[in-house]
């Protein structure tokens, strides 16, 4: 992509003055967005197939969206956890209807959701048996970036650099029944299970039936506790409100953000009842954890997914990707498979995938590339169908260039 001297200034002061942990970026700085385009510097628009890693899923200047925002910004912004918090409460309510009867706390981000989780399923196993602490987690999964949530991240890239790491943590791997079953026969210091049921960073990886159901059934009998990451998945993101609703299980602990604030940071723990009093007075908190403006922002976007129309949309975008991707592997090697569910999709190459991510981008079609070969499409949940036909057409001639590298 050429590169014109008003991006070259931001290219240059980026490098001056930002961190470059993210590396080089991708050469476009976004400026705005509409339904389910973005626009950058140049004014030029992109048809989005990622939605900021699976976070805008209402698209972008949502006419609904930016009201609630409007006014909550003209009401009040923040006030602490010293105090109570209607939004907070509204939020919640529609999280207990859409998942289970349970408790929520809200943080910040998804690392911060999980990092409360493993807290909670530490303090209550320990109170249940002396050395019952340890966290289980699977070989790939991604779970987040601070100490406690990076170490059940079960990639040693995550870890290179940062030990020692604390200790309770264990690897097990993904959709091995009999590992976990030899695993829990052994091991009586077993305090929670934390699981992806589609591995997102990992290259979306979607979790075994069987196996989910038998981990779950072997958690509930030796009161292991279940800990679902929603962070990518959630919020309707793979056609139900939640990843679990397809797996007939009910985990004890889901965990939320990306989507759940529609752009606006904001993270979540949802516990059954029985374990958020674990977390009792001063064990957990956090200054801007579902500040007025974050909860309100939650609120709008549980709204507008509990609507079945929503719903719907996502499983008539996710039909067309699908049967679109299907009819062109029939005819590209180069796909080895495609995966996923609603529109969390994952469609693995016989190579690296960011060359197509940028030549993606130069023809106007923003996708991603995780686990290196895997391109990751998550649009927008309320992207209308001439939008998807748009971004499938540049796709698929992307897929047949890059099928004539060999
Ligand atoms: C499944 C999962 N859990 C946790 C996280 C961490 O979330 P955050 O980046 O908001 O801290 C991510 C981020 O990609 C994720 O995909």
């Amino acid at each position: 992509m050429a590169i014109s001297s008003k991006l070259k200034k931001i290219i240059d002061d980026d490098k001056g003055y930002l961190f470059q942990n993210y590396g080089d970026r991708l050469p476009v700085c976004f400026t705005k967005g509409e339904g389910a385009y973005l626009f950058d510097q140049n004014n030029r628009k992109y048809i989005d197939f990622f939605s900021g890693i699976a976070v805008c899923n209402l698209g972008y200047n949502n006419k609904h969206f930016r009201k609630a925002i409007h006014d909550q910004i003209d009401k009040l912004i923040h006030s602490s956890n010293w105090f109570y918090n209607k939004e907070q409460i509204g939020a919640a309510k529609i999280i207990s209807e859409l998942t289970f009867p349970g408790h929520t706390l809200f943080l910040n981000s998804g690392t911060e959701a999980n990092e409360a989780a493993i807290k909670l399923a530490r303090k209550y196993g320990l109170a249940m048996s002396k050395n019952r602490f340890e966290i289980i987690s699977f070989s790939n999964s991604f779970h987040g970036r601070t100490l406690g949530s990076m170490t059940a991240t079960a990639q040693e890239k995550i870890h290179s650099g940062f030990g020692p790491l604390p200790a309770g943590f264990k690897y097990l791997p993904y959709n091995d029944i009999k590992r976990f079953k030899n695993e829990v026969k052994k091991n009586k210091n077993i305090a929670a299970v934390m699981i992806e049921l589609i591995q997102g960073e990992g290259g979306i990886i979607v979790a075994e039936a069987s196996f989910v159901k038998e981990v779950f059934d072997i958690c509930n009998t030796k009161n292991i506790i279940t800990i679902v990451d929603e962070v990518q998945t959630g919020v309707g993101r793979t056609g139900k409100p939640f990843a679990f609703h397809h797996y007939g299980i009910l985990p004890d602990i889901i965990t939320l953000a990306k989507g759940l604030g529609g752009g606006i940071p904001v993270g979540a723990i949802h516990a059954k009842k029985y374990l958020s009093e674990t977390l009792d007075r001063g064990s957990h908190g956090s200054t801007f954890g579902g500040n007025h403006l974050a909860a309100a922002a939650a609120l709008t976007v549980l709204k507008e997914i509990k609507k079945k129309s929503f719903q719907k949309n996502v499983l008539r975008a996710s039909d067309y990707i699908f049967n679109e991707l299907k009819i062109l592997k029939q005819s590209l090697p180069i796909i080895k498979e495609i995966r996923g569910m609603g529109l969390h999709i994952g469609i693995e190459l016989n190579r690296p995938g960011m060359n197509m991510v940028r030549k993606a981008l130069s023809r106007g079609l923003i996708i991603n590339c995780t686990a290196e070969k895997v391109i990751r499409i998550m649009p927008p949940l309320n992207i209308p169908s001439k939008d998807v036909r748009s971004g499938m057409e540049i796709l698929k001639e992307i897929f047949i260039e890059e099928a004539r590298i060999s």
